[in-house]
């Protein structure tokens, strides 16, 4: 990662953006286009807000997630303007005008009170943003056919952003050693998360999404929130779904560990690990991801059945008839971005068999994916299963041994190339 570079390329990223941008607005039929940085809302009753992080277009221009109350103007033939809210207050610390080279491209202004930028000479204008945030514009807001444009502009990224999401991964990995230590090391959950912070120096509320992190049966919760202060007796595993923001951009890993002693769910691990890498491998550009999540559900049978959790039925019938399902209920990955899950993945539902699936299109070069496949033992999935005509297929003892741990998800990111994909995170983080 050649860090002197990044001025340079943040410049082209924004030339190419005003370039996307311009031409979405033109095909829509506007002669301009404002965007909202949204604003935090405060809470009913309270004079406290929420965590602020910025509209996904706003982001994508600027890279600047905490600005609030900001926009910028895109209008085909002019120089974008960027209006940068900057309150006199005393009791908090109030944005400077981003100074950098990029800046040179748009008229950058600061904003002393929350208004409206004037539209009056602007022609056909559409704005996007949060709706709380647009009362009182003259233009038409969120319009769909101008949405979805701007949409498409996000789905092969630039360059800048390639290399804004491979330090993203670099710096999260640095997290997850930590975490890893810090577990093994008979650390909290806590405990966990403070090490995380630590060692990507980045607070909770500027993470991409709140850190999951796991022990024990917690790990079989999809979005566990909580952090417990206390360790368990007997910590016997560890699942840690976190990333880092950089510029606007983040990633999102996953990694499972078990302690040692934990055999059998490592043998789990060890097993849904080769498939991650095997899946991983498979991407490329024209792979259908649907197929791919459809392949990864066939492997995962494999295992299950070689493992000897589940038993008496070939690979073909443990995926149709919805076995493999209950223990890998989510999606295969989605796209990734200014937003951990990105826009524009599903220009077509998904199916059926695959309800959760975030990502419905083939992949293209420029896309950055997320890989993640898992295997959980979710009390509210798998009692249905065990007290169906399916459940004398499962092993009880096994399970019954697996389900303290919880459950495994693997996630990497991944950039599609030319050649195939480049594993932005494998290179930091094993
Ligand atoms: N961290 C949420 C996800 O993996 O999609
Ligand atoms: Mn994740
Ligand atoms: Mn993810």
């Amino acid at each position: 990662m050649a860090e002197i570079s990044i001025e340079r390329l943040q410049v082209e990223h924004v030339a190419t953006l005003q370039q996307r941008y311009e031409q979405a607005v033109t095909q829509a039929g506007y002669d301009a286009l404002l965007i909202s940085s949204g604003a935090a809302p405060l809470r009913y009753g309270d004079d406290h807000s929420y965590v602020f992080q910025g509209y996904g277009p706003f982001v994508h221009w600027t890279g600047l997630p905490e600005l609030e109350h900001s926009w910028l103007l895109i209008r085909p033939g002019h120089r974008p303007v960027l209006w940068v809210y900057t309150p006199e207050d005393f009791w908090h610390a109030t944005p400077a005008l981003p100074q950098a080279p990029w800046t040179d491209l748009l008229d950058v202004q600061g904003m002393r009170s929350r208004s409206v930028p004037d539209l009056s000479d602007c022609g056909r204008v559409a704005v996007l943003g949060d709706p709380a945030c647009l009362v009182g514009v003259a233009a038409d807001p969120n319009p769909a056919a101008l949405l979805g444009g701007v949409e498409a502009a996000r789905v092969h990224k630039t360059p800048y952003e390639l290399h804004c999401l491979e330090v993203a991964s670099a710096r999260a990995a640095r997290g997850h050693q930590a975490a890893a230590h810090t577990f093994l090391a008979g650390g909290s959950e806590f405990d966990i998360s403070l090490a995380y912070q630590q060692a990507t120096a980045q607070r909770a509320a500027e993470a991409p999404y709140h850190s999951i992190i796991g022990l024990n049966e917690h790990a079989g919760i999809l979005h566990y929130q909580y952090y417990a202060s206390e360790r368990p007796p007997e910590g016997r595993s560890l699942l840690i779904d976190a990333g880092y923001r950089y510029r606007g951009y983040g990633s999102d890993i996953t990694r499972t560990y078990a302690a040692p002693g934990q055999d059998l769910f490592q043998a789990l691990i060890d097993g849904l690990e080769a498939i991650q890498r095997r899946v991983c491998a498979a991407v490329a550009p024209g792979v259908d991801f649907v197929a791919l999540h459809d392949t990864t559900h066939r492997a995962l049978a494999t295992l299950l059945r070689a493992l000897g959790l589940v038993t008496g039925l070939t690979e073909e019938a443990i995926v149709t008839r919805g076995i493999t399902r209950v223990f890998f209920p989510h999606g295969l990955g989605h796209l990734l971005g200014v937003q951990v899950h990105d826009v524009a993945g599903k220009p077509r539902k998904a199916p059926d068999h695959a309800p959760f699936l975030r990502l419905t299109r083939p992949l293209e070069t420029g896309m950055v994916v997320t890989i993640e496949p898992g295997v959980y033992f979710i009390p509210s999935l798998l009692e249905p299963l065990l007290a169906g005509a399916l459940g004398k297929h499962i092993n009880r003892p096994m399970l019954d041994e697996l389900r303290p741990c919880g459950g495994i998800r693997i996630e990497d990111n991944l950039v599609v190339t030319a050649a195939g994909s480049d594993n932005l995170t494998r290179r930091y983080l094993s």
